[in-house]
């Protein structure tokens, strides 16, 4: 049995301040995780703050974003380095607001990718395709190609320190879920294409998350299908209780 990982991604809400007490909510009122996981992704300016306050809590510290490059001339970025150096210990890359609002391609996510692993930062890679695509009845090629190029020159062994999440682009913020049958024949397609691109116990090993509008009264029945292995939340990971009562279902 894959454990559950549950990753709350935060975007650009939540000030220092702010930042500060969601966290501390969420200590106070955290629930036993077993053998599960939960990271939380605050922006850039809290990362240090909130890892203060969940240092000696099973709360693992992550980040939305991060430069391929090491340092120097980068204008707003952030490396790899630096995230480790606030307590960070995974990255969320390739998100689908990256990938349609700031143009990342896939080339970039690999290098990203590749960067992080190199510097011990683990990734929570997000793939997904849009409703057009889905409309178009290519899912399940797009959700192909992001892979096969995301995972460019990714061995083996660096494959089991990232995390996969399936966002539907069509159902991120949206409140509309993509139904626990659609999101686990996803779930089964990627996991069979990663088997054939690595080997079949690789792809068993892998953590498939999937994201888009999950809330308390969806998370119980998406996370009990056979191969979605946790969840990657936006809107409802922003309140401490709906949250808690995510992680509760996982
Ligand atoms: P959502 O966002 O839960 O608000 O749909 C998910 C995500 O973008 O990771």
């Amino acid at each position: 049995m894959r454990r559950k990982v549950i990753a709350g991604n935060w975007k650009m809400n939540n000030d220092l301040g702010a930042s500060i007490s969601l966290a501390s909510e969420l200590k106070t009122n955290l629930p036993e995780l077993g053998e599960n996981q939960l990271i939380i992704c605050p922006p850039f300016t809290s990362l240090e703050s909130v890892n203060e306050v969940i240092k000696d809590s099973p709360i693992a510290l992550g980040a939305q974003n991060m430069s391929k490059q090491d340092s120097g001339a980068y204008t707003g970025e952030v490396s790899a380095s630096m995230l480790k150096s606030v307590g960070c210990e995974y990255v969320i890359l390739g998100h689908s607001e990256r990938r349609t609002i700031f143009n990342e391609q896939d080339a970039l996510i690999n290098a990203k990718i590749r960067k992080a692993l190199s510097e011990g930062l683990k990734p929570i890679f997000c793939i997904g395709e849009t409703l057009e695509e889905r409309e178009g009845g290519i899912t399940n090629q797009v959700v192909k190609r992001q892979v096969v190029e995301g995972l460019k020159d990714i061995t083996e062994e660096n494959l089991a320190l990232i995390i996969l999440a399936y966002e539907p682009v069509w159902a991120i913020g949206t409140g509309k879920t993509a139904t626990p049958e659609q999101a686990q024949e996803v779930h089964k397609f990627l996991r069979e294409l990663l088997a054939e691109l690595y080997s079949a116990p690789a792809a068993d090993k892998l953590i498939i998350q999937y994201g888009g509008s999950v809330k308390p009264d969806n998370a119980g029945e998406l996370l009990s299908q056979a191969d979605i292995d946790g969840a990657l939340v936006g809107g409802a990971c922003l309140k401490s209780d709906s949250f808690v009562n995510i992680i509760k279902s996982a």
